[in-house]
């Protein structure tokens, strides 16, 4: 199987190549050519790494990387300072599912493609009734003004709810949605929710960077995982 992943130089799609290499898999990376990839995977024969920021390649390159992928990951975030959070690209999530969405498209693949969207819990799942209370409804009322980035990882999971939908031929998504991301050298256990049990604004948990990259590992690998979770926004908690 060949995986591409974009936000792959970034604290978890490192350890998701990592982890997708480490299963036998072949994967294709697109990075800047200022970002830092470990020694490890840097020379690994079965990584392909593709130079470049996603936003300034044609439809044309795009397609040409994504036509033999079977599963495409999207780990990509807004970098935490002020011109990553404040400045341009503010669509950088949405725009990218967009862009990669329409080339999938265009490749004309002969079985769906597999879309995997690091999302978050702070963003709620609108195609189920997800329960939050006034305060919660109020954080992310501020958040949506004030909180570009925010806004970015909505529109990217509204985009495959409503726009690519879960009756799709050409597509399947998965949206993964961690809690507060913590650092953690080993995978430990794990529990996995339709929703969030817990107020990610007034009672986070916390969920391993490296657990969510098991998980994301495990829906590309694992067949029954997938059909399992295709189609909705799985919650990730470390278990306490
Ligand atoms: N922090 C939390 O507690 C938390 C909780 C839940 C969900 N999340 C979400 O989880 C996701 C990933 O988190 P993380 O900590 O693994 O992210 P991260 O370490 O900040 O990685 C972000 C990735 O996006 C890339 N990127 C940023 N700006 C870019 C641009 N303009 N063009 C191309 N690539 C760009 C970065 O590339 P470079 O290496 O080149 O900069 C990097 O590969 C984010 O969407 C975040 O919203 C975070």
């Amino acid at each position: 199987m060949t995986i591409l992943v974009v936000g792959a130089s970034g604290a978890t799609g490192r350890l998701l190549v990592e982890q997708l290499l480490e299963r036998g898999e072949t994967v294709k990376i697109i990075i800047r050519t200022r970002s830092n990839l470990p020694h490890a995977i840097h020379n690994h024969k079965n990584l392909d790494i593709i130079y470049g920021s996603i936003g300034d390649l044609s439809n044309e390159q795009l397609i040409k990387y994504v036509e033999s992928c079977h599963v495409v990951v999207s780990c990509l975030g807004h970098n935490l300072n002020l011109k990553g959070v404040f400045g341009q690209p503010r669509k950088l999530v949405t725009d990218t599912a967009r862009r990669l969405c329409h080339v999938i498209k265009e490749s004309e693949p002969t079985q769906p493609v597999k879309y995997v969207l690091m999302n978050t819990t702070g963003n709620s799942n609108r195609d189920i009734p997800e329960t939050t209370t006034l305060p919660h409804r109020f954080v992310i009322g501020l958040l949506r003004l004030l909180l570009p980035p925010h806004v970015d990882n909505e529109n990217a999971a509204d985009f495959f709810r409503t726009a690519i939908g879960r009756n799709n031929e050409g597509i399947e998504w998965v949206i993964v949605r961690p809690d507060s991301l913590i650092d953690a050298t080993n995978v430990s256990p794990y529990t996995e929710h339709p929703s969030p049990v817990r107020d990610p604004i007034f009672d986070a948990g916390e969920t391993s960077r490296i657990n969510i990259a098991h998980f994301m590992s495990e829906l590309i690998t694992d067949h029954s995982k997938w059909e399992a979770w295709k189609g909705q926004m799985p919650v990730i908690y470390n278990q306490p």
